[in-house]
């Protein structure tokens, strides 16, 4: 159930301001009734009508993706690049929940439910997100805890990160290592191995929450589960 003035501002018709104005005049209708009461709540089996049209109520979706490398986590690109969007057809407005960069790749959520959005973007809400990720140079014990107690980017200390199976390759001179951190600052990952002198050559997110990439291959997306929703809502 959603507040009469957001149903009317989602289907496009009218801002929010101007959807609580047709209402509180008398424009609206809900299942044939004038409604003048900001904030009714309604549902998807609701009929709402504005100035005697229908509008549709979109139904909330949630998607998880495997994106690949070489996609923008936006709706469109200045610059013309794919974007998520392109691997996920749906007639619903839907965006993706937070970013990955250009180069990453990994778990990334997509829905039309702007709550949701916010609840597992928000830096109040500490959301588990899990990367593996390979860096230049052997990633030292010292760095590492350096890492996982918080360690200063641009201007700001991250939170404690948790950092595990850490390997080296000694022929290429590289470290694989997985890093869960609870924030989600721009290029925050890239930032904090850089800040211990160890830049990233490849980055993926393995989880968000309790989504893993589990089933999925490359450039595949399925619908979130009930149960993962509930979850990632009480995770949050
Ligand atoms: N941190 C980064 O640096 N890049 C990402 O895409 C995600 C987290």
């Amino acid at each position: 159930m959603e507040r009469l003035q957001k149903v009317i501002a989602r289907s496009g018709i009218a801002s929010r301001r101007k959807a609580e104005e047709l209402i509180s005049n008398g424009n609206v209708k809900v299942n044939g009734v004038v409604v003048k009461v900001l904030g009714t709540k309604v549902g998807s089996k609701d009929v709402v009508m504005v100035n005697n049209q229908a509008i549709t109520i979109e139904e909330f979706v949630y998607y998880v993706l495997y994106k690949p490398e070489g996609y923008v986590s936006t709706t469109s690109d200045e610059k013309d690049r794919r974007t998520v969007l392109d691997l996920v057809p749906s007639e619903k407005r839907i965006y993706p929940v937070g970013r990955l960069d250009y180069d990453t790749s990994g778990v990334i959520l997509l829905t039309n439910d702007g709550a949701f959005t916010n609840l597992m973007t928000s830096p109040k809400h500490n959301m588990e997100k899990e990367y593996r990720v390979k860096v230049k140079g052997f990633l030292r014990k010292e760095e590492s805890q350096l890492l996982s107690k918080g360690i200063k980017i641009d201007r700001y200390i991250t939170k404690k990160a948790f950092i595990k199976d850490v390997e080296y390759n000694k022929n290429n001179e590289t470290s694989l290592a997985t890093i869960i951190i609870t924030e989600g600052k721009y290029h925050q990952v890239k930032l904090m191995f850089e800040a211990v002198g160890h830049p990233v050559l490849k980055l993926m997110r393995t989880r968000f929450g309790i989504v893993t990439l589990d089933g999925l291959r490359k450039g595949e997306h399925r619908r979130l589960k009930p149960y993962e929703l509930k979850q990632l809502r009480k995770d949050s």
